[in-house]
């Protein structure tokens, strides 16, 4: 793949896709990471006196425009963080975009609306990603965690504009998990979290082979136990997945744990405590990895050199049931000190690792969620192929 660096930038048009899929809350942006992510590219692109149009999708507004996927909130925010003017597009394409496009001057600074107000984003439609390309003399990716996505902005684009390369982000994200899946340092370990085993399957599968240990937390682990037999009260589970789950169990690098926290309710007022994987109430939840499988799990992570995370070990967002998680994160973050290689992705993951004050202490964060999945279940993402070709 290309690097924007390998790229004559001067005095260019550019197209620049980036993910700015962030959590909003009436118009308040809860976390700007992918943001904060796409500002070295930005900055890089704008010491060549070009212009620079940013496009992202929002949300899944399913074709429609929707006032609350707008990225008009972000435009301000990308502004101050610039500390440069950002021009806000009330659309992506269309007559007044291209007439912005002809007229736009170098050094400025335009974000699109929402590439998912129009259906034939995601229908990868080749007229829609030809009305993109126009005026644009390079494209550039920057959005790794949406180049799972075969859509307009992503593939169909780069069948018209010539000059195409990815920005710093994307080449981070790719160089990073390539260090996993091409030359794995050991001992590896893989700790698989979150609330449902079909998500994650597909990378347990693909890993197996390249790592030590896989270790199990979060939901995932309930659909394992009831396969095996066990009693897991009101817990989350897979039913069409228990035959998969029978099988993954006999798997000799699986670490299953040894006891879980449950609890009367998913609240934070719920009666709750630890017992063994084989003392379930009927009428409780697990809702969290327990005490003694922390203190196995922290032994492993301790001596490993390269550790994946892949999900939260539990429900942390309610503070009893976020023991597990935070120690696991916490453990990882001493093994990076002590030189291992720590990567870890998804939402939920980012989301734990952030509340926790770990985001600095870990080797990599990937900004993606599917994306990262995809890719290290082995499979090419057609973003990624769009820039080769
Ligand atoms: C993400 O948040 O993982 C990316 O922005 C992709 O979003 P999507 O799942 O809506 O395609």
């Amino acid at each position: 793949m290309r690097s924007l660096k390998n790229v004559n930038l001067e005095t260019k048009k550019i197209f620049l896709r980036v993910d700015y899929n962030v959590p909003l809350k009436d118009g308040e942006i809860l976390d700007d990471s992918r943001i904060k992510a796409s500002l070295e590219t930005i900055f890089y692109i704008l010491n060549f006196s070009n212009t620079l149009f940013i496009a992202s999708h929002l949300g899944k507004p399913k074709g429609e425009r929707k006032k609350e996927f707008s990225l008009f909130p972000i435009a301000s925010h990308l502004s101050k963080l610039l500390n440069r003017e950002v021009i806000f597009l009330d659309d992506c394409v269309g007559e007044k975009v291209l007439e912005k496009k002809k007229k736009a001057k170098p050094g400025e600074i335009y974000l699109l609306e929402n590439l998912r107000f129009y259906q034939e984003e995601e229908k990868n439609d080749l007229n829609f990603a030809k009305e993109l390309a126009k005026e644009i003399e390079v494209y550039i990716n920057d959005a790794f965690s949406a180049s799972h996505r075969a859509h307009a902005s992503i593939v169909g684009i780069t069948q018209f504009i010539k000059e195409k390369c990815a920005g710093f982000q994307l080449l981070k994200e790719v160089e990073n998990l390539k260090k996993i899946l091409e030359n794995v340092k050991g001992p590896a370990i893989l700790i698989i979290g979150g609330a449902k085993i079909s998500d994650k399957l597909g990378v347990i599968k693909n890993l197996l082979p390249k790592v030590d240990k896989i270790l199990l937390g979060g939901g995932v682990i309930f659909t394992i136990f009831k396969a095996l037999g066990y009693e897991i009260g009101k817990s989350i589970y897979e039913e069409n997945l228990l035959k998969e789950g029978k099988d993954l169990a006999k798997e000799e690098k699986l670490i299953l744990p040894v006891d879980v926290l449950i609890a009367s309710e998913i609240s934070q007022k719920a009666d709750y405590y630890n017992t063994s994987i084989k003392e379930i109430r009927k009428d409780y939840y697990g809702v969290d990895i327990g005490k003694e499988t922390v203190a196995q799990y922290i032994k492993i992570i301790s001596e490993a050199k390269t550790i994946i995370l892949c999900g939260p070990l539990g429900i942390f967002e309610i503070e009893p049931f976020s023991y597990g998680t935070r120690e696991i994160i916490k453990a990882i973050s001493q093994a990076t000190e002590k030189g291992a290689f720590s990567l870890a992705g998804g939402g939920d993951t980012i989301a734990a690792i952030n509340k926790f004050n770990y985001a600095n202490k870990f080797s990599f964060l990937s900004m993606a969620g599917g994306a990262t999945l995809e890719f290290l279940e082995g499979k090419e993402l057609p973003g990624l192929k769009a820039l080769d070709s």
